[in-house]
């Protein structure tokens, strides 16, 4: 068994926060963020919520698929920061959006979406499932710490989304790998008010060890496209379109320039929306779809990194 994605769709909040207006408040500039990172200014929730982005998204990808909620076979969505801590954002998006299929979170942070295509395949395989519905919905303004300047210059928040169907074929090769590391990149914990718990609470923001991170996102990338390549026995040229996680400009021109591969067919939404997280690869395919730059057939390659330090990645022909 295997799958297509048969429909995609996006939603950012409204308000724009520039590089330059991060300085107003950080020892910063729009000058060492562009240049460090590659990005210009984020999307960042303030009136609307996650849950809103992620139905907004959900809604977007089943009319670009065609179907209806009550064509859902299974829910999954990807989230580290989800509105509720339960239950699932996956439940939230059901009830608005009227689907009455199972629904439920998974959190392998910004390799999520792949991880998600995973276990979409995995339902297909078994029967369970004829069409799922993947979400990533993200907001990482609430993880991050706004006085990082370190950290918080290099996050947005968004969600994106898609329709996966069972098809004969379409996947040609799939990979997910965790090489334990709980220091890297992390957010410690929930602190609670347990009146019982003894010791130290962890805080609740980001923690990031920026260069471990930066050389674990250029060799992961290299590493997956070429491994991606033996299993399908086909050549990194013969990849039409490559969609990494949005992490920063300079892991991902550092990626091409190893690999050798044409700068055009790498998909990019850096510039504009920052790291979102799980979310940047279903953005980024949604913007190449409505953009009408995926013909059918294409070959797409997608490696997502982060957290964990956790990678997924997988080698698709476009429907
Ligand atoms: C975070 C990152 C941009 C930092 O870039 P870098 O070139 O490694 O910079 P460094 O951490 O060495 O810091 C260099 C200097 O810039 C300073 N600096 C850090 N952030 C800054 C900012 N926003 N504005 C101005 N100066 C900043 C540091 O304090 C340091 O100053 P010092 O030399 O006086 O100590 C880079 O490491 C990175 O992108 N890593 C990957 C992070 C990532 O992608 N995380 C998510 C993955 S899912």
């Amino acid at each position: 068994m295997s799958f297509r994605i048969i429909g995609t769709g996006s939603a950012l909040p409204e308000r724009i926060v520039t590089n330059d207006e991060l300085s107003t408040f950080l020892d910063t500039s729009d000058e060492w963020i562009r240049t460090r990172t590659g990005i210009r200014e984020r999307r960042v929730i303030s009136t609307e919520s996650l849950d809103d982005l992620a139905v907004a998204a959900s809604q977007r990808a089943l009319e670009a698929a065609g179907i209806e909620a009550s064509d859902l076979d299974l829910i999954v969505c990807s989230t580290t920061t989800s509105d509720h801590i339960m239950p699932g954002q996956g439940c939230a998006v059901a009830a608005q959006i009227g689907a009455t299929c199972p629904a439920f979170d998974l959190s392998a942070a910004c390799a999520g979406f792949v991880f998600a295509l995973d276990v979409a395949d995995g339902w297909f395989a078994r029967g369970r499932a004829k069409r799922v519905l993947i979400i990533a919905a993200e907001e990482m303004s609430r993880l991050i710490d706004w006085e990082d300047r370190a950290t918080c210059v290099l996050f947005g928040d968004g969600a994106a989304a898609c329709v996966v169907e069972a098809a004969e074929d379409g996947l040609l090769a799939m990979d997910l790998a965790t090489s334990p590391d709980m220091r890297a990149l992390a957010v410690p914990g929930i602190g609670g008010n347990s009146p019982f718990k003894e010791g130290e609470r962890p805080a609740s923001v980001l923690a990031m060890e920026g260069q471990r991170v930066f050389k674990f996102g250029v060799t992961t990338i290299c590493s997956a496209v070429k491994r991606l390549c033996m299993e399908a026995g086909i050549e990194v040229a013969d990849i039409d379109h490559f969609v990494f996680h949005q992490a920063n400009e300079r892991i991902l021109s550092a990626a091409v320039s190893r690999l050798g591969l044409d700068d055009a067919k790498v998909g990019r939404t850096l510039e504009t929306c920052g790291n979102i997280s799980s979310a940047c690869i279903p953005l980024t395919l949604d913007n190449l779809a409505r953009s009408g730059a995926l013909a059918s057939g294409d070959l797409v390659a997608i490696v997502g990194f982060g957290a964990g330090l956790d990678t997924g990645s997988c080698l698709l022909r476009w429907a």
